[in-house]
């Protein structure tokens, strides 16, 4: 069989990440979480001291970064330089700082480069998410896919996700914030020309999963 390469946008709480995974389970394939690239040279340049205003030092950090992650969707884990970061991620002070990385172009160019690597490493092919894999990473995947939500729908699968974690304001500021940040850098609300909208506020998890492997087999 052909090698099968799924990409997968959209914003946070759109339900990307446990879809792409486990439409990559069922599939088969490796599965890359593009967004936890971005999160991680976060957590270096802070690590470093770096400042995230400093462009030309977060560039430094960012291109001599050593990322490694979990390709494998029952595996979630990243280091970066060496260090194990797989918590340190997903903590607020890392998603304040993320954009201070995805705002410069040549953090973007940088990580897309590994990203293509990676996302060609397995013979059979991938499920790749982010902001930017249909439209700039992996234009020419067999499937492209933007999920959308209600920013109701949104917030609500965050705090579930969070568990309590956050308070009602660190999960506006990192939802919709971060919507609004994003927006400016990757045009990812609206569908570009070959790419499925998928708006999956009233969907549960298992029907959005039917419906991208739906579309694999239409492609195949
Ligand atoms: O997907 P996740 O919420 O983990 O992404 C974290 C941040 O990384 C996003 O808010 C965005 O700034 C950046 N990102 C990006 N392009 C991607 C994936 C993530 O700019 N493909």
């Amino acid at each position: 069989v052909d090698r099968l390469v799924i990409a997968i946008d959209g914003p946070s709480g759109s339900g990307k990440s446990t879809t792409a995974r486990a439409v990559a389970r069922r599939l088969g394939l490796s599965y890359l979480d593009t967004g936890a690239m971005y999160r991680a040279v976060a957590v270096a340049f802070l690590d470093a001291g770096v400042r995230p205003d400093d462009t030309a030092a977060v560039i430094a950090a960012t291109s001599g970064a050593v990322i490694e992650l979990s390709l494998d969707p029952d595996e979630s884990w990243v280091r970066v330089n060496g260090r194990d970061v797989t918590e340190q991620i997903r903590e607020p002070r890392t998603a304040q700082n993320v954009s201070a990385v995805s705002t410069i172009p040549e953090c973007r160019a940088d990580l897309v480069r590994r990203q293509r690597a990676l996302m060609d490493a397995d013979p059979r092919g991938c499920v790749a998410e982010g902001r930017d894999i249909t439209t700039v990473v992996y234009p020419d995947a067999d499937v492209r896919v933007l999920l959308t939500a209600s920013p109701e729908a949104r917030l609500r699968r965050r705090a579930g996700d969070m568990a309590g974690k956050l308070t009602e304001e660190q999960l506006r500021d990192q939802v919709l914030r971060r919507d609004r940040d994003d927006s400016k850098l990757v045009e990812f609300q609206t569908a570009a020309e070959g790419v499925h909208l998928l708006d999956t506020s009233d969907m549960t998890p298992a029907e959005v999963v039917d419906a991208i492997t739906s579309l694999a087999e239409e492609a195949h």
